[in-house]
């Protein structure tokens, strides 16, 4: 990465201003943190800046709040789950950028932790609001941008703030960074992707940056159908994006031409209803009858991915292979996770966000994977080969 990183930047004495991904799931009745893998992956970053002799002011956004205060999007529960994994003192408080934010975080001493409220709740944070920028760089002497998950975004906390305070990278996101962009820009090879999901129309852009650069790339998910569909397949009552039929063509002529491996699936699950205790069968790709639908991948399509997996020297896996959710039709996304954790030791096997980490978790695979990101919307921008706004505001090396 040619960003500098809280490693280039002398700590002592100063109060670091740092940007980290909060956004974790809350139970809707309790208000309780469901998931902490996003708090926990910040620790490394805040434990060093600490060691180092930095105090810290954490900022993050939390949900998606209507411009405004909204009590169930408080950051107080992050504030307790992060002193227990810190084992010292976290002090919050309930504003972003105030006279009180201000004066709190100049009397912080080195070894201090200071967590802002979430930035969301104030209505310029989203408008990137440069004089939201400047309130927030007050609060440090230097900006730390450790948010991976929200550095597709250009908001003042994630962008703004960068062009008023000397501004560099945090650990996690060196590491994903590392990970992600490092695979797509010098993988070993061969390199194969596995690109899942609903909708096909949320990830052409993967697909078309990807082309350019793996050896195979291999579709599962309700969006290979309209790959099927584009090759004239009866797909029955299976989930399908007319609209996107031209683009799937191109996809498959555009691999053809390069030489690239495009694998679609041959044969899948299907089922009479879109429910877990439907009736189902297993059918080859061009007999689906009508009344059912496609909701997993089949044994025949399974072997051929596997095929292709084996002597993978780089994967990066993004999107479930079908309605993973329900057991009977969760086969598909097991197996190639299963693929993913048998290569461990022979593989850089990295997971891309979003759905395939929740069915790696679930599987109980998680440890078993050289990387696994924490970032849903920014993984796929990368995948997309775009820049994201929360990195390209870092200073170069
Ligand atoms: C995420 O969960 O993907 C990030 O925290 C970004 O959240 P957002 O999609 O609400 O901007």
């Amino acid at each position: 990465m040619n960003k500098k990183t809280i490693r280039d930047i002398d700590l002592q004495g100063k109060r670091a201003l740092v940007r980290v991904d909060f956004n974790v799931p809350l139970d809707k009745a309790t208000g309780q943190i469901t998931d902490d893998t996003r708090i926990r992956a910040a620790v490394p970053t805040i434990q060093y800046l600490l060691e180092h002799g930095a105090s810290v002011v954490l900022m993050s956004h939390l949900g998606r709040p209507k411009k405004q205060a909204d009590d169930k999007l408080r950051l107080d529960p992050v504030g307790h789950r992060l002193q227990e994994l810190l084992g010292r003192p976290v002090q919050k408080i309930n504003t972003t950028t105030s006279p009180e934010a201000e004066a709190t975080a100049h009397a912080l001493k080195p070894g201090d932790v200071l967590l802002l409220e979430n930035t969301r709740f104030d209505p310029r944070e989203e408008q990137n609001d440069p004089g939201l920028s400047e309130d927030l760089a007050r609060l440090g002497d230097v900006y730390v941008n450790d948010a991976f998950g929200a550095a597709h975004r250009a908001h003042a906390s994630t962008e703004g703030v960068a062009h008023y305070l000397p501004a560099v990278a945090g650990l996690l996101m060196e590491a994903e960074l590392a990970a992600l962009g490092g695979a797509l820009d010098h993988p070993e090879r061969p390199f194969v992707t596995i690109i899942g999901g609903a909708k096909i129309s949320d990830k052409i852009n993967v697909i078309e940056n990807l082309l350019t650069k793996v050896d195979a790339l291999l579709i599962g998910g309700g969006m290979a159908n309209t790959f099927l569909l584009a090759q004239g397949y009866q797909l029955g009552d299976s989930l399908v994006e007319p609209e996107s039929v031209d683009m799937a063509k191109s996809l498959i002529d555009n691999a053809h031409t390069n030489g690239k491996h495009l694998l679609l699936p041959v044969d899948a699950i299907i089922a009479d209803a879109f429910a877990p205790d439907a009736n189902t069968n297993i059918v080859s790709v061009n007999t689906v009858p009508q009344g059912w639908r496609i909701l997993d991948i089949g044994p025949e399509t399974i072997k051929h991915y596997k095929a292709a997996l084996a002597g993978a020297k780089t994967v990066i896996w993004n999107g479930p292979m079908g309605v993973f959710e329900m057991p009977a039709f969760a086969e598909g996304t097991r197996a190639i996770a299963q693929a993913l954790a048998d290569l461990q030791t022979k593989a850089t096997t990295i997971i891309g966000g979003g759905d395939s980490v929740a069915a790696v978790e679930q599987m109980g695979l998680a440890d078993k994977m050289s990387h696994i990101s924490t970032g849903g919307g920014a993984s796929l921008e990368l995948l997309e080969g775009k820049e994201l706004p929360g990195v390209a505001a870092l200073q170069d090396k």
